[in-house]
């Protein structure tokens, strides 16, 4: 890693990190989306996975404007979320438990990925950057939003969010 000294090297950090995040997130998705047992859910994770391939090439676009190549800063947090999901898996043999906690990882994962792009929005601002380097950004952000709040839907609707309401 190379020294931060300025809150440019902080963007630039944070952006690779996220370039990170949105690389290894098409496979992640990709397994989701096999794992899941609910169509609902499937589709909703493929779908996701074609628009991070987008998110990716933004992110590429990104860094083009800052004058700077792609490359990934590895995420501790991505990394983290994954093992969480692979050891959820391996410790069960229901598949409306790991369609229930598919949901809720994937909540997990939109919920970092909108941060992130928040802190990057937020750092662009103080920096003055221009269209070049928030356009894309804030396009990724709002299809962020809209795939946490599809999972929402979709949890709600499962027979866990079924339990949930009926204990409330
Ligand atoms: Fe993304
Ligand atoms: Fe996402």
């Amino acid at each position: 890693m190379t020294d931060i000294d300025t809150l440019e090297d902080l963007f630039e950090h944070e952006l690779a990190a996220l370039y990170y995040v949105e690389t290894e997130l098409i496979d992640v998705l990709d397994e989701l989306a096999l794992e899941s047992r609910n169509d609902e859910i499937k589709e909703a994770f493929a779908d996701h996975r074609e628009e991070t391939r987008e998110h990716a090439t933004r992110l590429e676009d990104a860094f083009r404007a800052i004058g700077a190549s792609s490359h990934s800063e590895r995420s501790a947090t991505l990394d983290g979320l994954a093992a969480d999901r692979q050891r959820v898996v391996e410790a069960t043999d229901d598949p409306d438990l790991v369609d229930s906690h598919s949901v809720a990882i994937g909540r997990r994962i939109e919920a970092v990925e909108i941060e992130q792009y928040e802190s990057l929005l937020r750092m662009a601002d103080e920096l003055d950057y221009d269209e070049d380097v928030t356009d894309p950004l804030e396009e990724t952000l709002d299809e962020e939003e809209d795939a946490k709040q599809k999972l929402s839907a979709i949890g709600e609707e499962s027979r866990f969010g079924k339990l949930l309401a009926k204990l409330r």
